[in-house]
């Protein structure tokens, strides 16, 4: 039987997944051999409102320049570079889907930021770095895939030096019932794991975290009507076929309140 861990890297792998979005950015016209961070947004912001998202974690942040990053559960990088370019962070990504840590690395090339952030395949339940390594530690939805969630906050928690942030998002449980799947982190049960809000901060306090920014992000008034096809370049290429029926769960679960969301800025003590 597959691991947990095996489980998640399964759910992400995609296979060509370099090769997909060099040809869906060539097909948007794009200049694959001169990438802009820009360029790569539609594809590289994977979780809930994209670069957005992104932008408004980093604001909360406002990291100064120089300062050394990890971002645990990287994807294929487009917050960390995003760090990396827009505030001149140093940024180390960590990802359990060893594909995800290849595609990162290459669009760093083409982006031309290979000398500011690094990829490597890595486990956030056991972080391959020494204690007190990072002034941030940045972690955008990933927890959902996570279990042993002490365990990920301690080790969050351990990499940060003292007086670190940490700076997260998370999908959290809502009071309406089980989420319907597939979602974007998970096909069956097996590999998805939701706290509500309450849970989460105590587990955040009890590895030694304080609030300094906590931000409601659940989506508010009506669901848009979802999209017929997707775009060239889109999260449908990271999603895989089941695109269409992730979207639509993605509307139903927040109108039924199944999940919520979170952004927030942390102190490690
Ligand atoms: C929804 S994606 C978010 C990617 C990225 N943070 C972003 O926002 O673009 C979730 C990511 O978490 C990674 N992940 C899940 N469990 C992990 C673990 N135990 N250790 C490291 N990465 C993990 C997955 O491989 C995937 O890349």
């Amino acid at each position: 039987m597959a691991s947990a861990k095996q489980a998640v890297e399964r759910h992400y792998t995609r296979g060509r997944l370099g090769e997909t979005i060099l040809a869906a950015l060539k097909q948007a016209g794009k200049d694959v051999d001169h990438l802009t961070i820009d360029d790569l947004a539609p594809v590289d912001e994977f979780h809930g409102r994209g670069r957005s998202a992104t932008v408004e974690l980093a604001r909360l942040l406002n990291p100064g320049g120089d300062v050394r990053v990890l971002d645990v559960g990287s994807g294929i990088g487009g917050p960390s570079r995003y760090l990396a370019q827009r505030h001149g962070c140093r940024v180390d990504g960590i990802d359990i889907t060893a594909e995800f840590c290849e595609v990162a690395t290459m669009l760093a090339a083409r982006t031309g930021l290979s000398e500011r952030v690094t990829y490597r395949h890595g486990d956030a339940l056991a972080v391959p770095f020494a204690d007190g390594s990072f002034d941030v530690v940045w972690s955008q939805n990933v927890s959902m895939n996570i279990a042993e969630r002490d365990r990920f906050y301690a080790e969050l928690h351990r990499v940060l030096k003292p007086g670190g942030r940490l700076a997260i998002s998370e999908v959290l449980a809502g009071p309406g019932g089980a989420a319907h799947l597939p979602v974007p982190w998970a096909s069956d049960p097996s590999i998805s794991f939701l706290l509500p809000e309450d849970v989460t901060r105590a587990k955040l306090a009890a590895a030694g975290f304080a609030v300094s920014a906590w931000v409601d992000t659940t989506p508010t008034g009506p669901a848009p009507a979802p999209p017929v096809a997707p775009p060239p370049l889109g999260l449908h290429l990271l999603i895989g076929p089941a695109w269409a029926e992730v979207v639509r769960n993605g509307f139903r679960n927040y109108a039924e309140a199944r999940i919520r969301s979170m952004t927030a800025v942390l102190t490690r003590a």
